[in-house]
């Protein structure tokens, strides 16, 4: 079956570029979970962890001296090997391959550039910018202070001779420009962009994430909507009302939503289109997105498990050998339901303010999958209770979760 988030073999190289600590892997693991997520095989070469490995974390700040020569030799056979690995993998059939190194000089890029297009490669640098010192030093302390690099290191140690490897890697510096293409410059994580020569599905999709993705930290709160006579009676998809249980869980919601959201902040509130979701959501301000509605069951709409079991056999064993890729006949699959949605997904990314979205089982395992980075084939078994809020506190260095049963379900499902 195939998936029709991906157009079949389309590759992409996407080359980084930038100083150290200007965000640059934080750039790349983002794009790598947003890219796996819809289905395309990602994978991301870091060059500074093929050092690591193969020489040591043990460097310090001359190393990285451009007028180091050892060390530049050394440093160019990582990154030539991390590159070899990266164009090895593709040739094995990985669709989009991220190159997360400085590739700070002209002369670096353009021996990436020949050495890709020998390969019959296609190519996208980002060059991720970072103008603002206070942001600068915040990415130092948060990551680079935590790298093997500087374990058991002080920190005023650590932060001066990471300092100094910067400035080497400055007296180097040549900006994209000047002929190059293509490439999209991410300035101060997203505040400007600047784009060149970039065309093409792959490039586009990614360009148009990154214009929608930002660093300020706000809540995303995830949860199904209240138990529904459905869930009571065991039967899947319809269109049910809340049941008498499900019927307190608004109240808690709008409570909890209300102690939570911080002063001055407003939450965003997304639903789908159906009645137990917006029942759910009460009386908050919401936006409904046909988008979030329960993945279609099809001809199975409105039976039960056991139903379906006995009613369609073959049926059912197809969906539990792949309940990733299994689309019930005239419905849909998993993979079906990424696919419708990815522009809320980017809606969700763009918000500032905190979002809660509340909607169905199929659709908050893939959610959530995408935001922890889940494997797509172990996203459709995740556990997601009823009556459950979940809190992914989103931000520049990471993402933490808090679970919140605001009331008991009557039932599990
Ligand atoms: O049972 C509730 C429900 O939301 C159904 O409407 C839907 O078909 C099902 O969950 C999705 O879960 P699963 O993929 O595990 O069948």
């Amino acid at each position: 079956m195939t998936d029709p988030s991906r157009p079949d073999g389309e590759q992409l190289v996407v080359v980084l570029v930038g100083l150290p600590a200007r965000g640059k892997s934080y750039v790349a693991s983002k794009i790598g979970r947003f890219l796996r997520w819809l289905g395309w095989t990602t994978r991301v070469f870091n060059v500074g962890a093929y050092r690591r490995a193969r020489l040591g974390a043990h460097h310090r700040e001359s190393f990285f001296a451009p007028d180091n020569a050892e060390g530049l030799r050394q440093r160019e056979a990582m990154a030539d090997a991390a590159l070899e690995d990266l164009i090895q993998w593709m040739h094995a059939g990985g669709a989009v391959g991220i190159y997360d190194a400085t590739n700070t000089t002209k002369r670096r890029r353009s021996r990436i550039r020949e050495r890709l297009s020998q390969a019959g490669l296609h190519m996208l640098f980002i060059e991720s910018i970072c103008e603002d010192p206070a942001l600068v030093l915040a990415n130092i302390r948060q990551t680079k202070l935590r790298s093997p690099d500087y374990a058991g290191v002080p920190v005023d140690e650590a932060v001066a001779d990471f300092s100094k490897r910067v400035a080497h890697y400055e007296r180097a510096y040549e900006p994209l420009g000047d002929g190059e293409t293509s490439y999209v410059k991410f300035i101060d994580v997203g505040r400007r962009i600047e784009v060149e020569g970039v065309s093409g599905y792959l490039p586009s999709k990614i360009l148009f994430f990154l214009m929608n993705t930002h660093l300020e930290g706000r809540p995303v709160w995830l949860t199904r909507h209240g138990e529904s006579e459905f869930n009571v009676s065991g039967q899947i998809g319809g269109d049910a009302v809340l049941s008498e249980s499900g019927r307190r869980y608004p109240a808690a919601l709008a409570e909890f939503v209300r102690l939570r959201v911080g002063k001055g902040r407003t939450p965003v509130v997304f639903t789908s289109t159906l009645k137990r979701t917006r029942q759910t959501a009460g009386t908050m301000r919401t936006v409904a997105w046909r988008l979030l509605n329960e993945i279609d069951a099809g001809i199975c709409d409105g039976m039960t498990y056991d139903e379906i079991r006995t009613t369609f056999p073959d049926e059912f064993a197809a969906r539990q050998a792949d309940k990733l890729r299994y689309r019930y006949p005239s419905g849909e699959s998993y993979v079906d339901v990424i696919g419708r949605l990815e522009p809320v997904l980017v809606e969700i990314e763009r918000q500032r303010q905190p979002v809660l979205v509340v909607a169905h089982q199929a659709v908050i395992r893939l959610l959530y999958g995408y935001f922890k980075g889940v494997e797509r084939h172990e996203c459709p078994h995740l556990e997601i209770p009823l009556h459950t809020v979940i809190e992914l506190r989103v931000g520049p260095y990471g993402l933490d979760e808090e679970r919140f049963c605001l009331i008991e379900p009557s039932t599990d499902d």
